[in-house]
């Protein structure tokens, strides 16, 4: 090897080594030396050296957390120990049970234990081998779970490789939950919201929905944590071989090796002492920036845990103590219904406010009407709330004998509450919806979504303006922003001369968004900000778009029928051209030349069309082939790789059959997106919809 070599491969390994060491301070640890500038300009000097030596990229690289491709499905994992799930207590008496049992099987011994916190996230396994991460898994049903190698491997704080010293364990497994902080969880959520993406209604489906994303570059921007709590040795060997007589020094252990474990755990030499941590936790639960639902209590020697074995479905010498859910009990004083961007109506019950659990709650969601006819809600009522981890409290039952003796059963009134149109319910559809897009409560929240910042990002245009403006019959739909005058604003509560020209700036400087934010801002039913930059990429017009069938649409990598069905439907709306006229009149951005994809299935192939199309605009299909990579000439050459033909095709039909050139119908187009898409989004996948 040469000394440049030399010298570069050294190199590598020193960077590697200090971004190991940077990533397990920062995310290990929490005690972070580098700062973030130092810390990217490492990775950068790192990226660029790899991209140089490509032949020493390994997979245990920090610049291949996200390494693999989007998979189509999970291969199962076999767990070698059977993931094993806990017995549950909620009470003082039934942890001495569980004490009074573990007596009984081993009578005459003394036992300690250690207390853990029980995160609210979802189970984990890893597989070390000769230090190396090689496998992750989820627990499944606890003898078969899914392989997610892939995804575990972009969470920081999982080690890539362990730090170990002579004579410790390089071929291990892992077991451990992975959770989100309820702050990485709020702001993920505020994220989905701005790019018109479901939200998770707590932070353990957040965690669960990512999980099983095909993408680990979905998953790698979601802030996902690991805390491990078990440790079991493979490759023939145990961890006494390692002098590990204890649970309390595996967790020692783990955190030798580079794992992250729970500062909180602790040793406890008596039941009594074991009660004392569960109590004093479950006060302090809001303290922690995580949600937990309880204490796992496990006997600390290994040799009992094996003596006292296992029932079918859980260790004898553990138990969970769950905390009592967050409930309380309020006054529901009334049911407000509230209009959706796109008329939905969702109840909420507005309640005389109540503490629970760190906050104060004065609303929670009742869904819709069947739910609040099932439960049998009423107006008046004394109401049971829980804060489940969810982000909205939600109302668990009525309290009967509070009922007000003269109250009334509830039925969703029949006329909008904003706009006074009659509400209407689809077959099949639990909500129930105000049509008219006139509806002053409907354009409201259309005009707070264009504005908002993932879509038009304009500045200035908060909830109390849109309010006034709507009000005061100043715009009615988002169209009408573009021809706000100084004399229109001026003298509206709050608007002095500099804010009214500063907003005014604002309208003027969001004409020229990139056209997947003008797209995502029209507020398409269902068309989140992924989905947008899909229909962008493909047609790059709005006009295009306007004309597209429900088929192209369809036939388009990452859009489903529902979305086709919504956009087209869109653009059928009289009242919803008219405001697209307004805003081509104001000299908003209609198209934009965007960049095509390298990859696509028709990369490199030319086509020729020829003959009236039925079920797509020529257009329309033009953009389709290009968006796939492909090229549309006018004539027919041996260059030409597929001519589509419609009715009465041509003189080029001839050609092509002259040249022997594939040609096909429009079944067959479609047929040939179909096929590609099904490859790349298995199942009833839907870019910009979480299913
Ligand atoms: S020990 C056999 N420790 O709770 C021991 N579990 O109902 C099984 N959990 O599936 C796990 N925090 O997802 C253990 N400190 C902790 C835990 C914990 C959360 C979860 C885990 C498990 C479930 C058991």
């Amino acid at each position: 090897m040469s000394e440049k070599r030399k010298n570069s491969r050294s190199e590598i390994e020193r960077l590697r080594q200090k971004i190991r060491e940077h990533d397990h301070r920062y995310y290990v640890l929490n005690e972070p030396t580098l700062s973030d500038y130092e810390y990217d300009m490492l990775m950068e000097h790192l990226i660029r050296l790899e991209k140089q030596h490509p032949e020493w990229i390994t997979p245990d690289s920090p610049t291949q957390r996200v390494g693999g491709e989007p998979t189509k499905a999970f291969p199962p994992v076999i767990h070698e120990i059977p993931m094993l799930s806990l017995g549950n207590t909620y009470t003082q008496e039934e942890l001495y049970d569980f004490e009074k049992r573990i007596k009984n099987i081993l009578p005459g011994e003394a036992f300690e234990y250690v207390v853990e916190l029980k995160f609210d996230g979802v189970a984990v396994s890893l597989i070390y081998q000769q230090g190396r991460y090689v496998l992750g898994a989820t627990r499944g049903d606890g003898v078969r779970g899914d392989n997610i190698t892939e995804n575990l491997k972009t969470i920081r704080s999982i080690p890539l490789i362990l730090f170990s010293k002579d004579n410790q364990p390089v071929d291990i497994e892992v077991r451990g939950e992975v959770y989100m902080t309820k702050a990485g969880f709020k702001k993920l959520n505020q994220q989905q919201e701005k790019s018109g993406e479901k939200t998770f209604a707590n932070p353990r489906n957040a965690t669960a929905g990512t999980l099983k994303q095909q993408d680990p570059r979905i998953v790698i921007s979601r802030p996902l944590n690991f805390s491990a709590y078990y440790l079991n040795v493979r490759g023939g060997k145990s961890l006494e071989d390692f002098n590990i007589k204890t649970h309390f020094d595996s967790l020692h252990l783990l955190r030798d090796l580079g794992l992250p474990v729970s500062r909180h755990s602790a040793l406890c030499k008596s039941m009594w002492e074991v009660i004392d941590f569960c109590n004093v936790w479950e006060e302090k639960r809001e303290d922690v920036p995580f949600e937990i639902d309880g204490i796992v209590v496990k006997v600390n020697a290994l040799d009992q845990q094996r003596r006292l074995g296992t029932t079918a479905k859980s260790p004898r010498w553990a138990i969970a103590f769950k905390f009592k859910a967050k409930q309380a009990t309020t006054l529901l004083k009334e049911i407000h219904l509230q209009v959706g961007r796109t008329g939905t109506i969702t109840p909420v019950a507005v309640l005389e406010p109540v503490f629970l659990a760190g906050s104060t709650i004065s609303r929670a969601t009742l869904h819709n009407e069947d739910e609040i006819q099932r439960k049998d809600i009423r107006e008046g009522d004394t109401v049971l709330i829980e804060k489940g981890g969810d982000v909205i409290p939600k109302v668990v039952q009525v309290i009967q004998e509070k009922r007000p003796p003269n109250s009334k059963s509830y039925t969703i009134p029949k006329h909008c509450p904003v706009c006074q149109s009659p509400l209407v319910r689809f077959e099949g559809e639990a909500a129930v919806r105000c049509e008219n897009i006139a509806c002053p409560a409907q354009v409201h929240r259309k005009i707070e979504h264009f504005a908002s910042r993932g879509a038009m990002d304009i500045e200035g245009l908060g909830e109390a303006l849109i309010h006034q403006l709507i009000n005061n019959k100043i715009v009615s739909d988002y169209g009408d922003l573009y021809s706000l005058k100084k004399s229109d604003l001026i003298g509206l509560e709050r608007m002095g001369i500099k804010s009214t020209q500063n907003l005014l700036d604002a309208i003027e400087k969001s004409k020229t968004r990139p056209l997947d934010r003008i797209i995502f801002a029209l507020g398409i039913r269902y068309v989140g900000s992924n989905a947008a930059v899909l229909l962008a990429d493909t047609f790059g017009s709005i006009d295009i778009l306007r004309k597209t069938s429900v088929e192209q649409l369809d036939a388009i990598e990452g859009i489903g029928q529902t979305i086709a069905e919504s956009v087209n439907q869109f653009f059928h709306q009289q009242s919803n051209l008219k405001v697209i006229e307004k805003l081509k009149k104001a000299g908003v951005r209609m198209e934009e030349e965007r960049p095509k994809k390298k990859g696509g299935i028709f990369r490199e192939k030319v086509f020729v069309l020829t003959g009236a199309l039925s079920r797509f605009t020529r257009e329309g299909v033009i953009s389709l082939i290009e968006s796939e990579g492909g090229k549309v000439t006018t004539s027919v050459s041996p260059k030409t790789d597929y001519v589509l033909v419609g009715e009465n095709p041509g003189l080029k039909y001839r050609k092509a059959l002259d040249l022997k050139i594939h040609i096909i119908d429009e079944d067959t187009f479609v047929a040939m997106m179909e096929k590609a898409k099904k490859k790349q989004y298995p199942e009833n996948s839907q870019l910009g919809m979480h299913i």
